[in-house]
């Protein structure tokens, strides 16, 4: 009984933990702060559509592509795309954070990738080559942002013509976005929606350039 307590007193915890930080990402932005990185490593188990092996399913990726993980957070989503793209393609993590960025590049050198470059920046402030990526991914990202806009346009620009962006959302996420603002979002950037995967609540919105 007492163990009952506890597990209900920790999932009370949780429920109230993201309802106030939701509170909070509404008035202003805060970056999922690197300390929390296991969380997010955990790789969702209870929405599989954000799961990272669901994810990269919906790219359908190339040999030789060169991937864009726009907010990589500590790697869930490079690390596999590395793998699959090795050993012609490319992936280019890019985070705000130094510690979230080392933690992908040592899980990288533990696995022995070399095809991951990392990028330090604010996003709309990534000085990204022009017309140099196939696809970008941004996953529970898009929330932090503090100019979705600017950071839309920054990818719509590094992306080559015909180039896929694919954005993720999930509900759990204290920063969710819903897919109607999402459309909107890519829409008034240039892009054109070409799939929908999941459901509203955990999703996966496909765009081409
Ligand atoms: C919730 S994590 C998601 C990580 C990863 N995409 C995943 O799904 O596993 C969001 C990441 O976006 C990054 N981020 C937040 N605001 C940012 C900004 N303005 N510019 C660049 N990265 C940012 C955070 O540092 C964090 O690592």
């Amino acid at each position: 009984m007492t163990i009952l307590y506890i597990l209900l007193g920790i999932i009370l915890l949780v429920i109230v933990v993201n309802a106030v930080w939701r509170l909070i990402s509404d008035r202003r932005s805060i970056p999922c702060p690197a300390w929390l990185g296991w969380m997010v490593e955990l790789d969702n188990p209870i929405f599989r559509n954000d799961s990272a092996k669901v994810i990269v399913s919906h790219l359908a990726l190339q040999p030789g592509w060169r991937v864009l993980d726009y907010g990589c957070g500590p790697g869930r989503l490079s690390l596999p795309l590395a793998r699959a793209l090795a050993p012609q393609g490319r992936v280019t993590s890019l985070d705000l954070q130094a510690e979230m960025l080392e933690k992908v590049r040592a899980k990288a050198q533990a696995e022995n990738l070399d095809n991951i470059e990392y990028v330090r920046a604010e996003a709309g402030q990534a000085h990204l080559p022009a017309g140099a990526y196939d696809a970008a991914i941004l996953v529970t990202v898009l929330g932090e942002l503090p100019d979705a806009p600017l950071a839309l346009k920054e990818i719509h620009a590094c992306l080559k013509p015909g180039g896929l962006l694919s954005i993720t959302e999930v509900i759990a996420d204290p920063h969710f976005q819903k897919q109607a603002k999402v459309r909107a979002l890519a829409a008034a950037a240039g892009f054109a929606e070409s799939a929908c995967f999941g459901r509203p609540w955990s999703y996966t919105l496909n765009f081409v350039k």
